[in-house]
Order: C-alpha cells, then structure tokens, then sequence
C-alpha cells in the first residue's frame, strides 16, 4: 500500500461490541440461545423491523435470497433521495455505513493529510484514519464538565488551526448521547474554512426527534457529507444497508471504486419498505424515550452509578465504584453484555460504560446484573 509506512502501527481492527455471540455461537448451532443473553454491548434496535417490512420478506423470501438485485440500488437510492428533496445522483449505497468508510475516506485522504474527529467519538473512525490510512488525527476534545457536548466554535477552531482536510463527527454521538443542534451544525459550517470537508455520521439521528437531519444541507453545501446507517433505527443491522448524501460530482467519482451490488436484494426492499413505513418507526423512538427514563431511573438508584443525559437508544454511565471493566466483567456473568467505554478513548479511563436501550424485560436484567455487581464480593 503506498504510504504505509506512515501507518501508525495498531490493531488490526477497531474494538466493537457484539462479545453476545461468545454466548450465543458464531456457528449458529443453538440459536435459541440468544434468548438467553441481552446483547446491550451493541446499539441494535430493541424492536423488531415494522410488520409491513417483515410481511414483505415473509412473503417473498426465497426469490429475495436467489436474485441479483438492482445493480446499484436505483430503487433504494430514489426513495432515500425523495425524503429530503436530494436527487438519486447524490446518494451513494454501501453494506452498512462501515463499508462505506471504508470506500469513501481512501478516496478523501492519505498519509500526509490531517483528520479532525471529535473525541470520544465512535471508535471506527479513529481506527480508519491512524491505522489504515496513516493520515495525522486530531482529536476535537469534548468537555466531560459540559457532560460531552460539542461546541461548534471550538470544534471549528481546532480544525482551522491543525490545517485538517476532514471533519468526522457522528450526531447524536456515540457513546455519549448528545446531540448537536441544527443551529450549531450551521455555525459549525459557516466557522470552517471553505476547503474542509465535513462527515456527518447520523446513525443515531432518527431516535432524537428534536434534530433534524442534516441530509438537506447537502443541496447547497457541496463540503457536507452525511452518512447514514439503516442498521439502528430501522432495526436492518443484520442486513447491512447504509448509504451517503453529498454533492452529485463527489458521489459520481467516489462511486467508481463501490462494486456492483454492494446491498443485497433483501436488504435493498427491505430497507425501501422500512422507509415507507417511517412513521411506524418514530412511534418506536417515542417508546424507546420511555424505555430509557426507565432504565436511567433504575440505574441512577444505584449506588456510584450515575447515568448521563441521551437523546437516543444508548445511555452512558459513569462509575465511581468499580472499574469499567469489571463491572461489564460481572454483568457478564448474569448474560447481560455492556461496554466498557475505555476502548473508545484513553479519557473515558475506566470510568465509562455504555448501556443500549432494551425492552422492558431486558433492561430490568441489566439493572439487576449491574445492582449485583456492585455488590462488594
Ligand atoms: C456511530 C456509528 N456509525 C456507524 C456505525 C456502523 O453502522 P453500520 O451498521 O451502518 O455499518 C455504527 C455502529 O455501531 C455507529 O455506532
């Protein structure tokens, strides 16, 4: 690879959630077994994909699983393109987001270039530009006296003096919950210099009604790239479909180096479907506001647990007893798998853990693996 002799030397791979399926068996032998574990390590939906989404799969599934798709998704990509008035020109399909990153940013930038990414952040992105591409990152800190919020003049300022050519930021963020307000995003764009391109990773954007996606800024600011993952949301993890807005020409190059067929075709209609039904959607992202008031309310009782505000289906906590890694040790123990926050950024220390949201049921069993964990053994 050229320039990789500038490549950070680091794992091969970012740390991700997802340890359930030591539980549950890659080789899929037992899967009942997943009946046993509550998977809150990664951000999965907690419901089910709508019933029109999954009648539609019900219904034609073995033709679905043996035909070639559309090439490139034109189906998909239109109906994605009409929600925000975009045309099919500036979206551009991957396998989840994850692929996407890994099509796009070769194409952005290399060693020699300067990255700016807020800190913490989604571990993925760091992981990406220090150890695959071997670019210079430099972390947007994010105060843990202001409870994480990202403060666009200042995002804007460590940009513009560290000369970086990208800003990656993920709204809401992740592990943190906090969301970036509209007006913030546009101060943020009219502080940076004309020439920095900024990616907007939206997984989470969906479950925080107060903020609107960013996907129409694209229609008029060619720096603004938004990805956006149908994994969480619209409850497709397991299909891998993701796609990208940004200016038509951006999209037209980069789209030379994205294969032919890069979503399935159960997952393209599966995805259309699901967005045809948004409103079934949103109706689960009111339930999951409920869902977590009730999950902080059972954590905050606890002692030395204290639970951060979030906009969306995950909650960090913060522990002042045990270390993070012990207490997602101990919760184990009950089938109740959480992350430890330390992977994410060497200032979380062993002091952060991140829970998902989970059906009532589930997310009684992690308050109850984490009120038995905190008890002193
Ligand atoms: C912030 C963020 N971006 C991207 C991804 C990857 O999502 P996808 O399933 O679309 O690859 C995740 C997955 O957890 C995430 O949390």
């Amino acid at each position: 690879m050229p320039g990789s002799d500038r490549v950070t030397p680091g794992p091969q791979h970012a740390f991700h959630g997802g340890a359930s399926f030591d539980a549950i068996g890659t080789d899929f032998g037992d899967l009942e077994r997943r009946h046993q574990v509550v998977d809150a390590d990664v951000l999965d939906a907690w419901y089910e994909p709508a019933p029109a989404v999954l009648a539609t799969l019900r219904d034609h599934l073995a033709w679905l699983v043996k035909t070639s798709p559309p090439t490139h998704g034109e189906g998909l990509r239109a109906a994605i393109a009409a929600r925000h008035g975009l045309a099919p020109a500036q979206i551009l399909l991957g396998g989840g987001t994850s692929s996407l990153m890994y099509t796009v940013f070769p194409q952005l930038v290399g060693p020699g270039d300067t990255v700016a990414i807020l800190d913490p952040m989604y571990g993925e992105y760091h992981h990406i530009f220090a150890h695959v591409l071997g670019t210079r990152v430099v972390p947007c800190e994010l105060d843990a006296a202001r409870g994480f919020a990202p403060d666009a003049v200042a995002i804007a300022d460590t940009v513009r003096r560290s000369g970086a050519k990208l800003l990656v930021m993920v709204n809401p963020n992740s592990p943190t919950g906090v969301a970036m307000p509209r007006a913030a995003v546009e101060t943020l764009l009219a502080e940076l210099p004309a020439t920095v391109q900024v990616w907007i990773d939206e997984t989470y954007v969906d479950f925080a009604p107060e903020v609107p996606s960013a996907e129409p800024l694209v229609a008029h600011d060619p720096r603004v790239m938004v990805a956006k993952s149908m994994s969480k949301f619209f409850a497709l993890s397991g299909l891998r479909v993701g796609y990208l807005c940004a200016d038509g020409s951006l999209v037209q190059s980069v789209a030379r180096r994205n294969p032919p067929w890069s979503v399935g075709l159960l997952a393209q209609c599966a995805a259309v479907r699901a967005l045809d039904n948004y409103g079934w959607y949103r109706e689960r992202a009111a339930e999951t506001h409920l869902l977590r008031a009730e999950l902080m309310a059972g954590i905050d009782a606890l002692p030395e647990l204290r639970c951060m505000p979030s906009t969306t289906n995950f909650v960090l906590i913060e522990t002042t007893g045990l270390p993070a890694g012990e207490l997602v040790r101990r919760c184990r123990a009950h089938g109740v798998f959480l992350r430890d926050c330390g992977s994410l950024s060497p200032r979380f220390g062993s002091r952060y853990v991140r829970t998902a949201v989970k059906a009532r049921q589930d997310n009684r069993r992690i308050v109850a693996a984490l009120a038995a964990a905190g008890q002193r053994s």
